[in-house]
């Protein structure tokens, strides 16, 4: 677990813009974190602070254009501190057992669905310094970690709803692909 002293030492934060549907990099497999220096916790801080700017609750670094495995999330409760700043995060093992949960995503503005995922899964990850991981989760963590393990995959959630979920929103997702369209000329 990443302490919030590792991003409140760094006093000034970029807040990065969110790309949304239909653009090209959400699609794209991002490439492993191979230096652990200055530079790579500068980002993971400015990860967190653009995901609390947006009241995300992940972001995967392709969600603010960056082609790199990283992924930050605060799944924490009244009474529990649970985030994140991971690297090379990957699901090794999970149930066969699925829990729904009705998800949404800063990259989807507007768009909710219920979604089936395993309900307990485990993450090999790294942290901030390089230091590997092992992470057991169950619950909503389970289900933050997989939606941004995900996007650093290039699948994004409305490839996990079923076709008639999907469709409900068909209006909605060509909308936001204009947007997007008319955004990148
Ligand atoms: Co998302």
């Amino acid at each position: 677990m990443v302490e919030k002293y590792h991003y409140i030492i760094y006093n000034s934060y970029m807040i990065y813009t969110i790309r949304k549907y239909g653009d090209p990099i959400l699609r794209k497999k991002t490439e492993a974190v191979t230096e652990f220096d200055g530079d790579l916790k500068q980002v993971f801080a400015d990860m967190l602070e653009t995901m609390y700017a947006y009241h995300g609750t992940g972001l995967a670094a392709n969600q603010i254009g960056i082609l790199k495995n990283m992924l930050v999330l605060d799944a924490s409760t009244e009474d529990k501190t649970i985030l994140y700043a991971l690297a090379n995060a990957q699901v090794v093992e999970h149930s066969k057992e699925k829990t729904e949960f009705e998800e949404g995503c800063l990259s989807f503005p507007g768009i909710n669905e219920k979604i089936s995922r395993p309900s307990a899964i485990k993450v090999k990850a790294q942290d901030l310094d390089g230091k590997e991981l092992m992470i057991e989760a169950t619950g909503f963590l389970a289900i933050v970690l997989q939606h941004e393990i995900d996007h650093l995959n290039g699948v994004v959630f409305i490839d996990r709803m079923t076709p008639i979920r999907k469709m409900l929103h068909a209006k909605e997702l060509k909308e936001l692909k204009n947007i997007c369209k008319k955004a990148l000329k």
